[in-house]
């Protein structure tokens, strides 16, 4: 968070929203490398891309760059919402400012939000699971409880046919090898796998999965 939220008088309001920023450095970021910033004022939370953060080669546009910034905006408002306050979030609010993404802002108490209580529970729970796909077909029913939550968030989900993963499997594997015969991308992937340990970003090793059959 940015330090400039220390200086902020200690409120009721900003303690809630301080709160909220803290749990969403839970939230899973290309190449963990945690591509944002939080300022607390006293009656909103401003969420900034970090520039410094973002990887120049792999990412130019900033575009993973901001879906992870709308990973870390998704948990500070499902925190709020689970703390029992009604959200507003205005996303781009300034203009003349492309860098703030988001601003939320807490409108007064709600009612009991128990989905939203979930979900905060899962947070620091949750991880990255880079292991192979099992065979067993995901039911049509997870498929749309899937879609709900994705729609609800307006965003898409494309579910892949089985007489499309043939050409999935192929064009993954090709984009992959053009990575890794790329030098810029084997040097930011090097650099994001190498963090100190105590950086508390990047992806160790140790969570990689070695290459196997798949489907
Ligand atoms: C936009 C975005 C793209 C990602 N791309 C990949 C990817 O291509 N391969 C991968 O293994 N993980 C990918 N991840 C997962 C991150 O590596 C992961 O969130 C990060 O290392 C933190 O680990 P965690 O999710 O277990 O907390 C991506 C995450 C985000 C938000």
């Amino acid at each position: 968070m940015d330090r400039s939220s220390t200086g902020v008088e200690q409120t009721p309001t900003v303690r809630v929203l301080e709160a909220a920023a803290r749990q969403s450095l839970h939230a899973p970021s290309v190449f963990n490398t945690q591509p944002w910033r939080w300022r607390v004022t006293p009656d909103a939370l401003e969420l900034r891309a970090d520039p410094d953060r973002q990887l120049a080669h792999i990412d130019p546009d900033g575009r993973l760059l901001t879906l992870s910034c709308g990973a870390a905006l998704h948990h500070a408002r499902v925190s709020l919402t689970a703390a029992g306050w009604t959200v507003t979030v205005e996303r781009m609010p300034d203009a003349g400012d492309p860098a703030l993404l988001a601003r939320l802002r807490t409108t007064g108490p709600a009612d009991l939000d128990v989905p939203a209580g979930r979900l905060v529970d899962a947070i620091p729970r949750r991880r990255t699971d880079r292991r192979a796909y099992g065979d067993r077909p995901v039911p049509e029913a997870v498929l749309a409880r899937l879609g709900d939550a994705v729609e609800a968030e307006g965003a898409y989900l494309h579910v892949v046919r089985p007489d499309q993963m043939p050409m999935l499997a192929v064009s993954t594997g090709r984009a992959a090898d053009a990575e890794l015969a790329d030098p810029a991308y084997r040097e930011e992937l090097r650099r994001w796998t190498t963090r100190p340990a105590d950086s508390g970003d990047g992806v160790p090793a140790a969570t990689a999965v070695r290459p196997a059959p798949r489907r």
